[in-house]
C-alpha cells in the first residue's frame, strides 16, 4: 500500500482523522490526541460488556463529565477467522483486517457517518477519539474490574500479546456525553428506536450489536460492532450470511423490547411493531428486510480526484489478488 492509501494508525506526533482508510473517520479530541484524564468511576458490567472498558471521566480538569471508552486490541487472526470466513474474497493484509473489523475503528467510522451526515441525535454522542499514556493504561487495568476475573488474560489487559501489529500502539479511546439516565429506553420511545435503527440502515450502518445494555435512554451507546459503507463486508460477502445480518437488527431489537416490556410490566400486545416484526422475518419493505445499508451513496463525499484513488484502492488493494488459475484443471475440463 502506498502512502497515499494509507492504513493503520499513525505513529506522528500530529494525529490525524480515524482510520486512515476512505470513507467516515473521527477525529482527535484534542490537537494531540492526549490528555490529562481523571478516572472517576467504571461504567458498565465488566462481565457483559465486551470489547471495552468504559469509565466516567474529567477530562483536562474541565467540566462536564464525559464517558470514556477504551478499546482492548484484537489479533488480526482473530478477526479475519471469526468475521472474514463470510468474505467472498480475503483481505490483502493483516492490518486491513484490523482496519475494517476492530471495534475502535469500527466505532469511529460509523460516528464519522452521523457526523458527516449530521445525525448525531440518533445515538449518544461522540466528540473524538484520545491514545492513553502507558501511565493512564496502567491505572485503568489497575482500578477496573477485570473483564473476565479468572483468566490469565489479566497480564495482557489490553489484549496486544497475540497482536505484533499494536505492540507499540497506545490505547484508543473515545469520549461520548456520559449518558445518565436510568433506563435503557421506554415505552413511549419505542417507535424511534425502529426509526432511528432504519436511519442508520439509511445511513450505510449495519449496527449489528442491538442489545438492551447498549441502549441508555432511548439511543444508543456502542457502535464497535457496526459495519459502516464502504466496507468490505457490504461488498464481498455471502449473500446469505449479509441476509441474515441484516435480519439480525430488527431480530434483536424485536428481542430488546420485549425483555424490557416483560421487565417493566407493558401490555406487549398493545405495542405496535407490525413493520420491524415484518423485517425480522424478511417480510417487511424493499427486499423483505427495511433499508438495505448497501444503497447509501459513499460517493457524494468524494470529490473527483479522490474518487477515483479511492475507487482504485477499494478495486484492486484492499482484496488478496485471486490465486493463480490451475492450467492442468483447465485442461482436465477440455478433455
Ligand atoms: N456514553 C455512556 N454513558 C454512560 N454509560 C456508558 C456510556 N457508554 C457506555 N456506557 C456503559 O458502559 C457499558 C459498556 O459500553 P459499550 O460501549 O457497550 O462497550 P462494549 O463495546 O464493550 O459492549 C455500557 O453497557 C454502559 O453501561
Ligand atoms: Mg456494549
Amino acid at each position: 500500500m502506498d502512502s497515499s492509501t494509507p492504513s493503520s494508525t499513525p505513529l506522528s506526533d500530529a494525529p490525524q482523522a480515524l482510520p486512515q482508510l476512505p470513507g467516515p473517520k473521527l477525529a482527535p479530541f484534542t490537537p494531540t490526541a492526549h490528555a490529562d484524564i481523571e478516572f472517576i468511576e467504571q461504567l458498565g458490567n465488566p462481565a457483559e460488556d465486551m470489547d471495552s472498558f468504559v469509565w466516567k471521566v474529567r477530562i483536562n480538569g474541565m467540566a462536564p463529565y464525559y464517558a470514556l471508552k477504551m478499546f482492548q486490541f484484537n489479533a488480526a487472526l482473530y478477526l479475519e477467522s471469526s468475521i472474514g470466513s463470510y468474505l467472498n474474497r480475503p483481505l490483502a493484509s493483516p492490518q486491513l483486517w484490523i482496519d475494517y473489523f476492530d471495534p475502535f475503528r469500527c466505532e469511529c467510522r460509523a460516528y464519522g457517518r452521523l457526523k458527516e451526515e449530521c445525525r448525531e441525535d440518533i445515538a449518544v454522542r461522540a466528540h473524538g477519539y484520545l491514545f492513553l499514556t502507558p501511565e493512564q493504561e496502567l491505572e485503568v487495568a489497575k482500578r477496573s474490574t477485570p473483564i473476565q476475573p479468572d483468566d490469565a488474560e489479566n497480564d495482557d489487559p489490553w489484549g496486544r500479546a497475540e497482536e505484533p501489529l499494536v505492540a507499540d500502539r497506545p490505547v484508543h479511546a473515545i469520549v461520548k456525553d456520559l449518558a445518565t439516565d436510568n433506563n435503557h429506553f421506554t415505552r413511549d420511545q419505542i417507535d424511534h428506536l425502529w426509526r432511528d435503527l432504519e436511519d442508520f440502515h439509511k445511513l450505510g450502518i449495519l449496527v449489528r450489536d442491538v442489545t438492551v445494555s447498549n441502549y441508555i435512554g432511548g439511543k444508543l451507546i456502542d457502535l464497535s460492532r457496526a459495519w459502516t459503507v464502504p466496507h468490505p463486508s457490504l461488498e464481498y460477502i455471502h449473500e446469505r450470511y449479509l441476509r441474515q445480518q441484516r435480519r439480525r437488527d430488527p431480530v434483536c431489537l424485536q428481542n430488546c423490547i420485549i425483555d424490557v416490556g416483560i421487565d417493566d410490566g407493558w401490555n406487549l400486545d398493545e405495542v405496535d411493531m407490525k413493520e420491524l416484526d415484518a423485517c425480522a422475518i424478511g417480510e417487511g419493505e424493499n427486499d423483505g428486510y427495511g433499508i438495505d445499508p448497501r444503497r447509501y451513496d459513499w460517493r457524494k463525499w468524494e470529490d473527483h480526484r479522490t474518487l477515483e484513488a479511492t475507487e482504485a484502492f477499494l478495486e484492486h488493494e484492499i482484496y488478496a489478488p485471486p490465486p493463480p488459475e490451475d492450467p492442468e484443471a483447465e485442461g482436465d475440463e477440455e478433455e
